[in-house]
């Protein structure tokens, strides 16, 4: 890692937290009281339609980055993200079993995990995924780690605001079971997520060797918040419409 960068992507990470890709209206409804069984069920779909690329889109940055230290660093968040060998820990599977449960709590009726795959997502969802991919596969390895920098630094705080919210539901769980169904938020914010976060700034410092690249690994950074922007925006209107 050159030393040089490190204070530089650490403070463009840090940019994060003001910005509205987490300071926003969604989050703040999300966490406000218990919400109707038809805002739930938009914020699962949508939800469920972004977070099913996160996984490729680290594979992505495997492939669109030459510099061999920053892809070793890739690889662990990968390697993490298929729940470290054992199938049944892949982070994704965790999620649809969440989000189908929670649904079938909530509602009067039982909620298939293929359920959450139904239907078209909202333009401002596909929006998104397209735009995330575009940067996960630039030419220049520079926008591709600025953009899982953005990535994996918006994750834990997303998690833990997302968990946060989820804590309204509380209710429809005894009081094991809520938390045995929130081990995908708990993989997250107890360690997958800080290691992803800490990764991201060694494979992003790794790919810096001037300003200009600092400069290209912004670009990527920035992208992609204001795409998650745009995408939790889209979320909130369609909740309220709901
Ligand atoms: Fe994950
Ligand atoms: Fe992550």
């Amino acid at each position: 890692m050159s030393p040089r960068y490190e204070a530089p992507v650490r403070d463009l990470a840090a940019t994060t937290r003001k910005h509205a890709a987490l300071d926003n209206d969604f989050y703040r409804h999300w966490q406000s009281v218990p919400l109707p069984y038809t805002q739930v069920d938009v914020f699962a779909r949508e939800f469920y339609a972004r977070t099913v690329n996160t996984s490729v889109m680290v594979a992505l940055s495997v492939l669109h980055t030459e510099d061999l230290a920053a892809r070793v660093e890739c690889v662990k968040n990968l390697y993490s993200e298929y729940g470290n060998g054992d199938p049944a820990k892949a982070h994704l599977l965790l999620l649809e079993q969440f989000l189908s449960d929670l649904l079938t709590r909530l509602g009067d009726r039982h909620v298939h995990p293929d359920d959450l795959r139904t239907g078209d997502p909202l333009p401002s969802t596909t929006a998104f995924s397209t735009g995330q991919r575009a940067l996960f596969t630039n030419d220049d390895q520079r926008i591709v780690q600025g953009a899982l920098l953005g990535q994996e630094h918006l994750a834990y705080s997303m998690l833990v605001r997302l968990y946060e919210g989820v804590r309204n539901y509380k209710h429809l769980y005894g009081e094991d079971e809520f938390h045995e169904a929130c081990e995908y938020f708990y993989v997250h914010i107890g360690e997958a997520e800080k290691e992803h976060r800490e990764q991201a700034v060694v494979s992003a410092v790794q790919v810096c060797r001037t300003d200009a690249d600092l400069a290209r690994v912004r670009r990527g950074f920035d992208g992609f918040l204001d795409l998650t922007a745009a995408y939790w925006a889209g979320v909130h209107d369609a909740m309220l419409a709901a």
